[in-house]
């Protein structure tokens, strides 16, 4: 079987439709629609399937509870995905229920035809059965010789099934295994595959006698049994993309070039899966990826622990594509990662509202007020300019090896980082100042590099928040036929057009604020009530201090201090430059966008060689010092007394 060389098919793992859908159902389907957004932009064929697990014991006991039919309680609960994937903005191809027709009849076929091959055959099944929960169970299950789920004791009964004769396909799968390092990814779970396949195969049993559970596939050649789950289940990755039913769709997408799957159902996904399509004799997918699980700080996640994550909650409060941007950034794919609602803020604060979101800002305004809004045009580079340009392509590139190698927090981590570069570009080429010397040339140079520089990371970051890089790119005055971008455009330097109108200012990220505590000041009162007569001041000493509040909009180490940073603050009338002894107690990245109170009529002075015209306050707390900031949305340039 062929296919066409640059056709991309990812699937997810179809979900228990039953379940209410939580973080880790939102990463694996995001992810996915990740990568396929970025295999469309680079103009390959793509097929991106995901769908729900319809049949088993679970539907049909919700249904018996509710007096409705399975098929009743499943149409109620599907939407539930639908409705998220909806909200996540999810670019699924296709979406297959199992228990549509085009899959069954496929289950069916597939079921017939090992029959026939003398794959399938019927024996006694002895196992620990617990009577009522009217379930099977490995002696591995039980607690103390019972039951698991209602702590009864089971009974060993033999009952009649079909098995699939697996154990003959082991040796073939090993081989299989070790001949294609790519095939099971990271390669830690490989090893895990590989070490399960050292203990010899049992076959798999999948039937289930109808007199225990009737919502299933009926087996075609005994209508006393339907078809276990897993058996059922796996078969939509080759249903849906037109096995049997259509040969020319078949061929296109098939071999699926990866499977994503969570960790824990590695075991059915590499083993059984590989060993059932061989028996059929279809070719293997080309990769299979278990990432790690989320964790709710440092616990597992679970409806008795009452810790679900809820995406649709997540998503109502701070956004889907803050949500989409958290879960990538934050997990190694092969690895466990943590949910915080904290670090969700932090992430979201630095990553986004101070860095990307500040930057399209300063450029956007920078534009607006110094060139009537036109992209200005570029002219002689200089070394800043050109660093920044080679930063910026060179992340082109790690993002585009981070999706081959399905590490995208490290293509982000790549992106961010030409943020930061940004806004330090900003800080020593000093638009203000050259607009403020007139230098027109090297201000429209520089902004010309700056703006050139956010396209490129706008498309890289397209497939990860595409609402909001839609408004970034048209904020940069990328017209509407482009704002899709082509991920070929991400290589060439310069190809924002000069002159064309840039959108209007949005607020793309607004920062979160966090309320804090207020903490007590205990003991302290006294202290301040006990002060020395002294040193106390005249009401109109104090009036002659002009303090105000100020936004700080970008932060830089002074060259060879240790202390000191150079700050440049929006004052609410103009932007001035504040030396600021607080390097040991911040870095400068954190800085931006603080909003912090400065005594404004301070005579200049230069320090270090450098002017400073103001001074902020801070609390010296030992040795560190803490800004003094202000709550809630204040205006920059506000008095304060
Ligand atoms: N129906 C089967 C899959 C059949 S595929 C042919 C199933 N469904 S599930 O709804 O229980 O799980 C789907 C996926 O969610 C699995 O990949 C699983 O690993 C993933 N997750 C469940 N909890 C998770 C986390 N806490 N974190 C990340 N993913 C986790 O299994």
């Amino acid at each position: 079987m062929t296919q066409t060389p640059s056709s991309f098919y990812v699937t997810t793992p179809i979900y228990y439709v039953n379940d209410k859908p939580h973080i880790g159902h939102a990463y694996t389907t995001i992810l996915a629609d990740v990568i396929s957004r970025f295999h469309r932009l680079l103009g390959d064929p793509t097929f991106f399937l995901t769908g729900t697990d319809e049949h088993g014991q679970k539907v049909e006991q919700a249904a018996n509870k509710k007096g409705i039919t399975p098929l009743e309680q499943c149409d109620s609960t599907v939407v539930r995905f639908q409705d998220l994937w909806r909200k996540l903005a999810i670019t699924n191809d296709d979406f297959i229920r199992t228990t549509e027709e085009r899959h069954k009849q496929i289950v069916s076929k597939i079921l017939q035809k090992l029959y026939d091959q003398g794959e399938i055959y019927k024996a006694d099944y002895i196992g620990s059965y617990c009577v009522p929960c009217e379930r099977f169970f490995t002696e591995k299950d039980l607690v103390e010789g019972n039951c698991p789920d209602c702590n009864r004791p089971v009974e060993q009964i033999v009952e009649s099934n079909y098995f699939f004769k697996m154990s003959k396909h082991q040796d073939w799968l090993i081989e299989y295994i070790n001949n294609n390092p790519d095939f099971i990814q990271p390669s830690h779970r490989r090893n895990e595959t590989l070490g399960f396949l050292r203990q010899p195969l049992d076959d798999l049993c999948i039937s289930r006698p109808k007199v225990r559970l009737s919502w299933g596939i009926e087996l075609p050649f005994d209508a006393d049994y339907v078809c276990y789950v897993w058996f059922d289940a796996l078969i939509n990755y080759i249903s849906a993309p037109g096995y049997i039913t259509d040969d020319q769709s078949f061929q296109k997408w098939w071999p699926a070039t990866c499977h994503l799957i969570g960790k824990d159902i590695l075991t059915t996904h590499t083993v059984y899966w590989p060993i059932m399509l061989n028996a059929i004799g279809i070719d293997l997918p080309k990769s299979i990826f278990a990432h790690g699980w989320w964790l709710v700080g440092k616990d597992k996640m679970g409806k008795s622990r009452g810790n679900v994550v809820d995406p649709m909650e997540v998503c109502n409060r701070y956004g889907t594509d803050a949500f989409r941007y958290f879960l990538l950034a934050e997990m190694t794919p092969g690895n466990d990662a943590s949910f915080t609602e904290k670090a969700f803020i932090d992430r979201y604060n630095t990553d986004l509202a101070d860095g990307l979101g500040n930057m399209l800002n300063r450029v956007v305004q920078l534009i607006n007020r110094h060139f009537d809004g036109k992209i200005p045009s570029s002219g002689l580079l200089e070394s800043d300019d050109a660093e920044l340009q080679t930063e910026t392509l060179a992340a082109v590139k790690v993002m585009e090896r981070s999706i081959t190698e399905m590490k995208l927090d490290r293509g982000l981590e790549s992106v961010m980082k030409v943020v930061r570069a940004c806004n330090r570009y900003f800080e020593k080429t000093a638009p203000w100042h050259l607009a403020k010397e007139k230098n027109i040339d090297r201000l429209s140079t520089v902004l010309y590099t700056a703006a050139d520089s956010l396209r490129i990371i706008s498309a890289l970051l397209y497939p990860i928040i595409p609402e909001k890089m839609n408004i970034m790119r048209s904020a940069l005055g990328i017209c509407n036929n482009n704002i899709e971008p082509k991920l070929a455009d991400t290589k060439t330097w310069g190809m924002l057009e000069s002159g064309s109108k840039i959108g209007d200012l949005p607020s793309l990220f607004p920062r979160i604020l966090v309320e804090k505590t207020p903490k007590s000041n205990g003991g302290n009162k006294n202290k301040i009530k006990d002060a020395d007569d002294q040193n106390l001041i005249e009401i109109t000493d104090f009036a002659k201090v002009k303090l105000i509040t100020a936004r700080i909009v970008s932060a830089a180490k002074v060259e060879n201090t240790k202390k000191l940073l150079k700050l440049m603050v929006d004052s609410g009338n103009d932007t001035r430059q504040i030396i600021a002894g607080i390097a040991e107690s911040y870095e400068p990245d954190n800085l931006i966008n603080k909003t912090i109170i400065i005594v404004s009529n301070l005579k200049p002075a230069t320090i270090c060689g450098n002017k400073s015209e103001g001074m902020l306050l801070a609390a010296k707390n030992g040795k560190k010092l803490n800004l003094i900031t202000v709550d809630g949305g204040c205006n920059a340039g506000a008095s304060v007394g």
